[in-house]
């Protein structure tokens, strides 16, 4: 293995030697419940917390123990020894892919890694002005660009019957009188239409595993993308010899990175590939439930992953921590962000009471990164980070299970790779789209549409009182 492999995987490793001797894995497995027998009992907080969904075998968040498990597979091991590649087919398919599998599987993403005609339906578009996420969730809706076997299902009503509007009940055949035409007229369906596209790939019925690989391939091509056109310079074509973590280096620098690069990039793609009932996770679910297609249901998870409450913290903490700017001025001004009931971004979970294991692994590589690229600034903001850490964890460690979270250390991490903030949050979804898809395509399996309750607190029966008299 060659040297800086040898590194990185080291450090993963020692992380879960540490973990392991703080937390009691045998007690994991006595969480993981038996099938569901529906319906259920469970607590129920405010925002759906305690709420049982559904049941899985995708992955499993222990939240007491700070372990985490895709699976089966424990998500050190996985770090150590795997790659995104084989951690994204595990999500969907259920095993470790064998040599075979594994080579059919990246041959897939590799092709469907070029989008050139949705890049050139989303250069039209002003990205330099906007969101990153936001072009991201617009550049997932492009890439449906083909009507789906929905749409041509829905297309073939005869629209010929179809009343063109609110208050003319004549056949659109007829011309409505006094007017040159219906405002809203229908084409008759037959005259002149381009003949519809037969949906060629199962890509285009919007269902099954093809959209799902499409889009875990096309989310990393958009993504560099959006990365180079908001600094002004043209996307780059994928580079069918390198492995997903690379290519969206590649895709974004122009640059082949180097092996060390490549590997904590893809140990950073394994981390955040799942994580249970996230936020985002459950928008993508509740919108393919409605039997929405895949591509809508992603762009809700990109939507839903871009609030700093969610996906986007690890921003926000570089933010925080560029704020605070001296080592010295930590318990200052952690001080006053208590005073100011202030969220510390990149601490806190709602499943976590103990430390994030993600953040046990990103710690020590953006500690081993910064320190080598000898960066100045960055070597501050590290000394901050770690600061800051044994502040909150001494104040609200024990008494209320506020560690750090995924978020805390992966902004420093991305930065000492050049790569620029505002793309920590959409790599952050080029790598949770296998757990989206993955749990969306387990859910389809008995799909039941989400509707969950509001308790009604309002007035029930008031009097009506006219306009005038209001
Ligand atoms: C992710 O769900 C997932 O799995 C998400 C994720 C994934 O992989 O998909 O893990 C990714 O979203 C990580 C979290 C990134 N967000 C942040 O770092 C933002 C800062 N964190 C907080 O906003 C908060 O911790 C949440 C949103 C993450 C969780 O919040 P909860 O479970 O709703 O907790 P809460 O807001 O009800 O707070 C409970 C108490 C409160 O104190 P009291 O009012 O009881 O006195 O804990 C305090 C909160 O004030 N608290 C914090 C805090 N987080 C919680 N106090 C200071 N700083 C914080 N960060």
């Amino acid at each position: 293995m060659p040297k800086t492999f040898e590194n990185i995987t080291n450090i993963v490793l020692e992380a879960a030697d540490k973990a392991r001797k703080e937390i009691d894995a045998d007690k994991i497995s006595s969480y993981v419940s038996a099938p569901v027998e529906w319906p259920v009992e469970c607590t129920v907080g405010p925002g759906l917390e305690g709420a049982i969904a559904c049941e899985t075998k995708i992955g499993y968040v222990s939240g007491k123990q700070g372990n985490l498990v895709y699976r089966g597979y424990n998500i050190f091991d996985l770090c150590a020894h795997s790659t995104y590649e084989e951690v994204a087919y595990l999500l969907l398919h259920g095993n470790l892919p064998n040599a075979e599998r594994l080579s059919e599987f990246k041959s897939k993403l590799a092709e469907f890694r070029y989008l050139p005609k949705t890049l050139r339906l989303l250069m039209g578009f002003p990205l330099e002005d906007m969101n990153a996420m936001a072009a991201l969730r617009m550049g997932t809706n492009l890439m449906r660009q083909h009507q789906t076997e929905r749409d041509l299902m829905q297309a073939k009503v005869d629209r010929t019957k179809v009343i063109s509007s609110d208050d003319d009940s004549v056949d659109t055949h007829e011309k409505v009188r006094g007017e040159q035409r219906a405002v809203y007229e229908f084409r008759d369906p037959k005259a002149n239409r381009p003949a519809r596209r037969k949906a060629k790939r199962d890509l285009q019925q919007a269902k099954g595993v093809e959209s799902c690989y499409h889009l875990i391939a096309g989310v990393s091509t958009l993504t560099a993308a959006i990365a180079r056109i908001q600094r002004g310079s043209l996307p780059i074509e994928p580079d069918p010899e390198l492995g997903h973590a690379a290519n969206l280096l590649y895709m974004m620098t122009g640059k082949r990175p180097t092996r060390e690069a490549e590997r904590v990039m893809d140990i950073a793609l394994i981390l955040h590939a799942d994580h249970g009932m996230n936020a985002s996770t459950f928008a993508a679910m509740v919108v393919a439930s409605t039997l929405s297609d895949i591509y809508f249901s992603i762009g809700s998870g990109i939507a839903a992953l871009n609030g700093p409450l969610h996906g986007g913290a690890n921003e926000e903490v570089l933010k925080t921590l560029r704020e605070i700017a001296d080592p010295k001025r930590v318990d200052g001004w952690y001080a006053s962000a208590r005073k100011n009931r202030r969220k510390i971004m990149g601490f806190g979970h709602r499943v976590y009471k103990a430390y994030d294991p993600r953040a046990r692994v990103l710690a020590p590589l953006a500690d081993y990164l910064v320190n080598k690229s000898g960066d100045a600034e960055a070597k501050n903001l590290l000394k901050i980070a770690s600061g800051l850490e044994t502040r909150v964890v001494a104040d609200l460690g024990a008494s209320k299970g506020i560690f750090p979270n995924v978020d805390f250390y992966s902004g420093l991490m991305y930065s000492s790779m050049g790569i620029p903030s505002e793309m920590f949050t959409p790599i952050f979804a080029v790598s949770r789209v296998a757990g989206w898809t993955a749990r969306v395509l387990e859910y389809m399996k008995s799909n039941r549409i989400f509707r969950p309750r509001a308790t009604y607190v309002g007035e029930i029966s008031r009097g009506f009182t006219p306009l005038a008299d209001r």
